[in-house]
């Protein structure tokens, strides 16, 4: 077949339930006509999610956005917070939204996760808490966050969005930490269009973030804080329902393609890619690689070019960094010479298309050539 003919393969295509399955979801929603506001589907999606996480407390939201924003207000994290420049802007605009500023520190080379050696080196009087990220579901190292983070008396609250179903010794990453937090995009994992959570460890935490994600409703006539509306709809857990029967199926297929590419990719000169890491459970969310240029012949940004031209689609996450934009680029910490590895992968990354039904055999020949 002519490339022409051949169908664009994007970065990812979110998996949908057969819609028959859904159908009789909608049509309780249509005969209830309660839409929102913990309804019968968001109570069943919450618990059914808290345990399949196999986490204590979860809390749902309509993005994972409005979740991390959400979370910074519930531990009334103020002044500085120590993060990651090698993640999706979300994770660095939750703290402008609440005020705070961001310091960003360098990342490890190993997995691109915040290099918590580093972290010490940049805490200040002001800093209240450390906002990591397990990017592309690589487990940061969490033991070690936390004992910086009890030295220091510092709250940890993590971007979980890429962890979903992430664990480490068999226990779910989502459990480490003061809160994380996850999202449902589209292009994540698992989807319901738009969706996120937070999860958390005792009662009393959920509470108020409940309330926090209505208006600081905490009663028909009471209102506790300013808070927003971040609320999980009806048709929104539905669709977590349906899909949940299926996210077994979907992060085994994930697997096979990323050891497909694994046995693909192995031999060529010049691409790097990650491999599974003891007494981890993966999701297989993203096939990130890097390319070096001198051994590989040819620049990241050429193979992507190349891709394209053949109609795949790779995505250079995350290139940019958030430190380079304009909103933050001016901060100190936002300098090349504080973040030089970031700013290294930055420029080789390409994370290569994955999701359950995708055949990668032709994305691996056009590598190989
Ligand atoms: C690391 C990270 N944090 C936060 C978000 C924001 O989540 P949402 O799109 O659900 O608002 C995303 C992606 O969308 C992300 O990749």
């Amino acid at each position: 077949m002519s490339n022409k003919d051949e169908k664009p393969i994007l970065v990812t295509s979110p998996f949908l339930p057969p819609l028959e399955e859904l159908m009789p979801y909608l049509e309780k929603i249509w005969e209830s006509r309660w839409l929102t506001n913990n309804g019968q589907f968001h109570k069943e999606f919450e618990q059914q999610l808290t345990d399949f996480l196999d986490v204590k407390y979860l809390s749902l939201f309509t993005n994972g956005t409005l979740a991390l924003i959400t979370a910074l207000q519930e531990m009334r994290i103020t002044g500085e917070v120590i993060t990651t420049p090698f993640s999706f802007v979300a994770t660095t605009h939750s703290l402008w939204w609440n005020n705070i500023k961001p310091v960003f520190v360098d990342i490890e080379p190993d997995h691109y996760n915040l290099d918590v050696e580093k972290i010490e080196a940049a805490i200040t009087p002001r800093t209240t808490a450390i906002l990591p990220v397990h990017i592309f579901g690589n487990p940061c190292n969490v033991y070690r966050m936390q004992e910086i983070a009890d030295t220091h008396g510092l709250k940890v609250i993590y971007d979980a969005a890429h962890a979903f179903g992430v664990r480490v010794n068999k226990n779910s990453i989502l459990n480490f930490g003061d809160l994380s937090i996850l999202s449902f995009h589209a292009t994540k994992v698992f989807n319901t269009f738009e969706g996120g959570a937070i999860i958390c460890h005792d009662e009393k935490t959920k509470k108020r973030i409940d309330y926090l994600k209505n208006f600081g409703f905490a009663g028909e006539t009471t209102v506790v804080g300013p808070g927003i509306n971040s609320k999980m709809n009806e048709f929104q857990a539905a669709l977590g329902l349906v899909q949940l029967k299926h996210i077994d199926q979907s992060i085994k297929k994930r697997r096979e393609i990323s050891q497909f590419y694994r046995e693909g990719l192995k031999n060529i000169d010049g691409i790097f890619f990650l491999n599974d890491i003891q007494n981890v459970k993966h999701n297989y969310s993203y096939f990130p690689v890097l390319v070096d240029e001198e051994k590989y012949g040819i620049t990241r940004d050429e193979l992507y070019e190349k891709l394209k031209e053949n109609k795949i689609y790779g995505r250079r996450y995350f290139y940019p960094l958030i430190s380079s934009f304009s909103t933050y680029k001016s901060l100190s910490s936002a300098k090349k010479t504080n973040l030089p590895i970031a700013n290294q992968i930055a420029e080789q990354v390409l994370c290569l298309p994955i999701y359950p039904d995708l055949d990668n055999s032709r994305i691996i020949e056009l590598i190989i050539r």
